[in-house]
């Protein structure tokens, strides 16, 4: 399948709106934030990401969002990412995550009253799969929902869920039959102030280092019936279809933060002198920055063409998966290299990439690990 790859007026638009954006609001502090490890200054940018239409930048402008594509998305994606890959989580999982899910199979009473206030960046949204026991495997929910007249009735742990506490928005999953495995399983949308719905242990980490990830204790939570997303069982396929959606969203992550890395070490190689020439005259440095390039550009094409094939309603879990996994394998390894290339000042904190090498690892981990992408991908070319 042929895609186009002259992109439109509009996508170009977007693209320099965003670049001019994240130059001016998210490059001076990205640092300063990913040291404090505090997501409140985060949650300001997509604040003011909010007043620029970007927090429902690809939805219809009857709901608030901004009427864009997936390819604008991913251009988007590109541009926080080369940055600011904290930005880039906490906005990727309101966009993909929860976004998606509310308005793909929310009733329009849960579309007016949730995709709206999230379109229009008033509310944040976030989205509860994970569990200490359901990880890779996802359908072995433990959290229960059972329905007692007007409510269900949620009890369980959610760990590792990204904008929790900050939210207002909260797609979760839990099993409402259990004897019927993961198509017992159903979601619902949790408001945040819901009593019993408590922001427990917040994680430390490695990298993105200025987004929040909290456990969820669920405490016979309070859901009105009304607030069931979907059917009743549905909730695997909720799932799966999201996260398809969302290795778009990482792909285009990955791909931000390898570009990110390699431009910087690529001005940096250009200036050093070693040996009485900058380092980017040494065949050793300059063929790492050919590898880096290549395989930047090759990841931006695999994000790209899945967006397209998004964009025209084709088939792409397997694009979105290939993506996911190439393009945040490049993101550790061209990372990885642009530390290598900078030589001891790369292990410094005073230069962005180790912060973006430390970020990196996560993007092959969460979204699904990319051993869970060659499944996804081995499953569907040999079915
Ligand atoms: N679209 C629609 N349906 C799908 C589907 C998809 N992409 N993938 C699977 N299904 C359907 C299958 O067709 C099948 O349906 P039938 O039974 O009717 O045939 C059913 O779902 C079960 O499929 P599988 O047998 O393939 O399911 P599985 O239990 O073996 O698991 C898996 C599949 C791919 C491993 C899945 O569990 C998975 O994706 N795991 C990873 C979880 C994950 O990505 N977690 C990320 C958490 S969110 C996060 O990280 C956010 C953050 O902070 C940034």
């Amino acid at each position: 399948m042929v895609f186009d790859l002259k992109f439109s007026e509009e996508q170009e638009r977007i693209r320099q709106l965003v670049r001019d954006f994240v130059e001016k609001e998210v490059a001076p502090g990205a640092a300063e934030r990913d040291e404090g490890e505090d997501f409140a200054p985060t949650y300001e940018l997509m604040k003011k990401m909010g007043k620029l239409g970007l927090m429902g930048l690809p939805y219809p402008q009857e709901y608030g969002g901004a009427g864009a594509d997936q390819i604008s998305y991913a251009l988007a994606g590109f541009e926080i990412n080369k940055v600011d890959a904290s930005l880039g989580c906490a906005y990727s999982v309101h966009i993909s995550l929860s976004g998606w899910p509310i308005f793909h199979y929310g009733t329009e009473e849960q579309r007016q009253k949730y995709s709206i206030p999230m379109f229009k960046g008033e509310k944040l949204g976030a989205f509860g799969l994970t569990e200490p026991n359901a990880g890779s495997d996802s359908g072995a929910s433990e959290c229960t929902a059972v329905l007692e007249g007007d409510y269900y009735i949620l009890n369980g742990t959610k760990c590792f869920i990204t904008n929790s506490g900050y939210a207002d928005i909260y797609v979760v999953f839990a099993m409402t039959d259990k004897s019927k495995g993961i198509k017992g399983i159903s979601t619902f949308i949790v408001e945040k102030d819901t009593p019993g719905f408590n922001f427990t242990k917040q994680e430390r980490k490695m990298g993105i280092r200025s987004t929040v990830q909290r456990v969820i204790e669920m405490e016979n939570v309070k859901v009105p019936k009304e607030n069931l997303l979907g059917k009743e069982g549905e909730g695997f396929k909720i799932a799966m279809t999201t996260l398809d959606g969302g290795r778009i969203g990482i792909a285009a992550q990955g791909a931000g933060i390898a570009e990110g890395a390699y431009e910087y070490a690529l001005g940096y190689a250009k200036e050093r002198i070693q040996f009485g020439k900058p380092i980017a005259a040494q065949q050793v440095i300059a063929f790492k920055l050919a590898d880096m390039h290549t395989k930047i550009e090759a990841a931006k094409l695999l994000t790209l063409s899945s967006a397209w094939k998004k964009d025209n309603h084709l088939p792409f879990s397997k694009d979105a998966a290939m993506a996911k996994l190439f393009a945040t394998d490049t993101a550790m390894e061209v990372t990885t290299e642009a530390v290598q290339v900078l030589g001891g000042a790369g292990f410094l904190r005073d230069h962005p990439v180790e912060r973006m090498m430390r970020d990196a690892k996560i993007t092959q981990i969460y979204e699904g690990t990319n051993e869970i992408q060659k499944l996804v991908i081995s499953g569907l070319i040999l079915r």
